[in-house]
């Protein structure tokens, strides 16, 4: 009975050794220790035994049964730990890894253009300010001197709010010119961007809404040559100092003299053609319009309290779009409105 014992702790103590799963050690514990198990049927047989050889034996098999069982545990809790560690291994988060990239978008190149040409008249002294869309016709036609049958107030161009043509979508920027002279007195340098409506079909080179960028100083002595000279250091800035620059007379309501400046195409450099095809940036023309200014009209002053005889001014009005497209090179007017990522990731 001894040997057998000793046989069952030691294939026990091995067995335990070997098995790695919680399942293969509750099998070996039923097997031994159970009401059929190997151990269970040698104390059994303890009644045929003397019984001076009986507490010795059964002292034995005590012993057995707790050595088998302390192993039992130890291997628990080893599995036990191991499977853990396996798990939290196969969970575990790399924290270190770069996380996923979000995209980040920038400003519109419309917007940067725009955001150029601000800091550049802010660093020549001027204000910039902002007006109303929902426009008078006060403000936005008679106030300029354009007088009442002038062919830019046809309701075939301007979107009228109501029907005697008193409030519209203002057609230009030019209106903030009579707003700013009613709140502010001589001597002033103002810029006015912002958006402007026409009844246009969307092409390549027009759309219904645009933007504008006005401009208008007020001083005493002012003179066509502050004019030129403010535009033509702005416009270097933007295009380049090399860049070749004419003034050519034109007509506006609100001006007198009135002129508009164009650029000698870049493209073609004045010529017109490139290789015997027509220059598609300019369209023959030699040169590219940027902007339309002049003399502010002693007319246009009188209108706003400010005396022509004391004081003088000039004023400008550029398309913002325009801009932006000859300095970015962008050949149509409605990628700028479409806003594909595609295209706008390119600036
Ligand atoms: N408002 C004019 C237009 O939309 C542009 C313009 C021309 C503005 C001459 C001015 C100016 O201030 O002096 O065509």
């Amino acid at each position: 009975m001894r040997e057998q014992l000793e046989q069952i702790k030691n294939n026990a103590l091995a067995a335990l050794e070997a098995s790695d799963t919680p399942a293969a050690l509750e099998e070996i514990r039923v097997k031994l220790l159970g009401k059929k198990g190997e151990l269970t049927a040698v104390l059994k047989q303890m009644g045929r035994l003397s019984p001076e050889e009986r507490p010795a034996m059964g002292q034995l098999a005590n012993n057995v049964r707790a050595e088998i069982e302390a192993k039992l545990e130890q291997r628990k809790a080893a599995i036990h730990a191991s499977v853990l560690e396996a798990k939290l291994a196969a969970e575990a988060i790399d924290v270190t890894i770069p996380g996923e990239a979000i995209p980040v978008g920038h400003q519109h190149p419309m917007n940067q253009v725009l955001q150029q040409i601000k800091d550049l008249f802010v660093g020549l002294g001027y204000q910039v300010v902002d007006g109303p869309e929902v426009e008078l016709a006060d403000y936005n036609f008679t106030r300029l001197n354009i007088e009442e049958g002038h062919p830019s107030r046809d309701r075939s161009d301007t979107f009228y709010f109501t029907d005697d043509d008193s409030v519209l979508l203002r057609t230009q920027t030019s209106p903030m010119q009579i707003r700013f002279m009613e709140t502010h007195k001589p001597p002033f340098c103002m810029l006015a961007p912002g958006r402007v409506f026409r009844k246009d079909e969307a092409d390549a080179t027009h759309s219904p809404m645009f933007h504008q960028i006005e401009g208008l100083v007020v001083d005493e002595h002012i003179t066509m040559g502050d004019l030129k000279g403010a535009l033509t250091t702005v416009m270097r800035n933007i295009y380049g100092e090399d860049s070749v620059m004419r003034f050519r007379p034109h007509h506006f309501p609100f001006t007198e003299p009135s002129c508009e400046m164009d650029m000698q195409c870049h493209k073609c450099h004045g010529t017109g053609e490139i290789d015997g095809q027509v220059c598609s940036t300019c369209h023959g023309e030699g040169w590219i319009e940027l902007l339309g200014a002049g003399m502010v009209h002693p007319k246009v002053l009188e209108n706003c309290g400010i005396d022509p005889e004391k004081y003088s001014g000039f004023a400008f009005g550029m398309g913002l779009e325009r801009m932006a497209m000859g300095r970015m090179k962008i050949n149509d007017l409605r990628l700028i409105f479409d806003n594909d990522v595609r295209f706008l990731n390119q600036f």
